[in-house]
């Protein structure tokens, strides 16, 4: 696994040209007292840098005060687009920069780019530690006691599930809350890096989740989005030793109370079952809203990416989910400029946007990364073109997305208290559709974060609506 990403001798001598032209810094071994974990990836990266951070707390480091420098700094990477592998290096750069080998905090590099690139990382930053796999990282404590004394650690085994066996007790005070349930890719999409980064498919045991979710709950989790790079290819055993899948799995998560909320991401079309569709129906706490990645619109282009999919079968797949539940949001992944995509074959991309008018969506320009299939494909797409497939493919998701939320003015809602918002004053939270929606905190009496209110949604933006509230419900 992964060793067709494994750097090329060529990127090695340019590693090591590298590693001699910049200053050398040993890494700094003293015992570190603050942690800081930065994660800079997807969901299920911010859920590791969560345990990241839980493990540390454990062997007595604290976390370093906002705006304070730390003793110890976890960079949590992300593998999935060049300029998030990038990144690293200059964050490294910014963390040693005119520093002495005591004054740098000490450096982990973890995440994705971790597992793909450890040696090189090693090889380019010397001022590094320690490098971990996303699947190795309960180790962490283990390789903090060889860095204090000296030693460069890597670990990027894989033991998925040994991992989730030896991490502690969830901790995390949050009304919104991840919980791993799946991991890993069995899919090989020609474009992406997740099945060499996170390895194969695992599914978590059952009595494990529902134990999670109980703690997430008793910290103060109203909400818990169940995470997977594949989280609908969950399965499982119930107690009762009945299989199930993930709809079994949500129906049983109903059943804690405290629990209000719940979630899933990301879904791929082809794992999609008939007891899941039928949940969106019947299951109140589950949420109306479903992210579910196409790519693209064109079936060449959806064959040349190892989607397995076509258009019009993902189409149909969206329509029975609308039967089952007719107010669903949904939400999409795009890519656009895969290598050979021709101006017809992306115009597909845009019906099939106009066609499922999403809630809202995320959409990259392709990105060749290392060691995949189309990375070394013929008719790779110039940047300028890339530039504007993206920009005329964004104008429609922004405009569908405007228009959803437009469509919910007047509607009454319950809204999750999160945070703040972002001016003085108001409350952010999200409506059973995703969206954010503020309110003023005068408008609130007593709300606080963590209540549920029911709101008037009074007023629409493109990234947010305004509500008017109806009542409180506290924690
Ligand atoms: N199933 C996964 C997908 C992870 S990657 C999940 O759990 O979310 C998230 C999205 O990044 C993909 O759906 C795809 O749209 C995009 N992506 C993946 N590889 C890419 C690449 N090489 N270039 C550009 N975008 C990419
Ligand atoms: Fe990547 Fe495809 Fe797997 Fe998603 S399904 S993680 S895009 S290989
Ligand atoms: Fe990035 Fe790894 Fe997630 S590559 S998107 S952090 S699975």
């Amino acid at each position: 696994m992964g060793s067709c990403l494994r750097r090329s001798a060529q990127s090695l001598a340019a590693a090591e040209l590298h590693a001699k032209r910049a200053p050398i810094m040993k890494p700094n071994t003293t015992p570190p007292k603050t942690y800081r974990v930065k994660s800079f990836g997807c969901q299920m990266n911010v859920y590791d840098g969560e345990r990241m951070a839980e493990l540390l707390a454990e062997k007595g480091i604290t976390e370093a005060p906002e705006g304070e420098d730390a003793d110890l700094v976890v960079l949590n990477t992300c593998h999935i687009r060049e300029k998030a592998a990038e990144k690293i290096y200059s964050d490294i750069g910014r963390l040693t920069k005119g520093k002495t080998q005591k004054k740098a905090p000490m450096i982990a590099v973890a995440g994705c780019v971790a597992q793909a690139e450890g040696e090189e990382i090693m090889a380019r930053a010397p001022a590094v530690s320690m490098v971990v796999g996303p699947q190795a990282y309960h180790r962490l404590p283990d390789m903090l006691d060889k860095a204090v004394q000296g030693q460069r650690v890597t670990d990027t085994d894989m033991p998925a599930i040994a991992k989730f066996d030896s991490l502690p007790q969830r901790k995390r005070r949050s009304p919104t809350a991840f919980l791993t349930v799946q991991e890993g890719c069995d899919k090989f999409c020609t474009y992406c890096v997740v099945p060499y980064t996170r390895g194969a498919e695992i599914s978590r045991p059952f009595n494990h989740l529902i134990a999670e979710a109980h703690k997430l709950v008793e910290a103060g989790a109203r909400e818990i989005t169940l995470l997977g790079q594949n989280v609908n290819a969950w399965a499982g055993e119930d107690d009762a030793g009945r299989a199930i899948g993930l709809a079994g799995l949500i129906k049983a998560l109903a059943k804690v109370d405290g629990l209000e909320r719940i979630r899933y991401t990301t879904s791929h079309p082809n794992d999609m079952d008939d007891a899941l569709i039928a949940a969106h129906g019947e299951v109140d706490k589950l949420m109306p809203y479903l992210h579910l990645p196409v790519q693209s619109g064109n079936d060449r282009v959806l064959k040349a990416m190892n989607r397995s999919h076509t258009a019009e079968s993902y189409l149909r797949l969206l329509e029975r989910f609308r039967e089952a539940r007719p107010d669903i949001a949904l939400s999409g992944d795009f890519i656009v400029g895969f290598p050979g995509e021709t101006e017809a074959e992306f115009e597909d991309t845009l019906k099939i946007v106009d066609e499922v008018r999403y809630s809202q969506a995320f959409s990259f320009k392709y990105s060749p990364r290392p060691g995949t299939p189309a990375a070394s494909m013929d008719g790779q797409i110039a940047k300028d073109v890339m530039d504007d497939r993206l920009q005329r493919l964004q104008e429609r998701l922004n405009r569908d997305q405007y228009a959803f939320n437009k469509a919910l003015v007047g509607k009454t809602c319950g809204v999750l208290i999160e945070r703040k918002g972002k001016h003085a004053g108001q409350w952010l939270g999200k409506s059973p559709w995703l969206t954010s929606v503020w309110f003023a905190e005068e408008n609130g009496g007593e709300a606080a974060i963590g209540d549920l209110v029911t709101l008037e949604l009074a007023e629409a933006g493109p990234n947010s609506l305004r509500g008017v509230v109806r009542e409180v419900v506290s924690a």
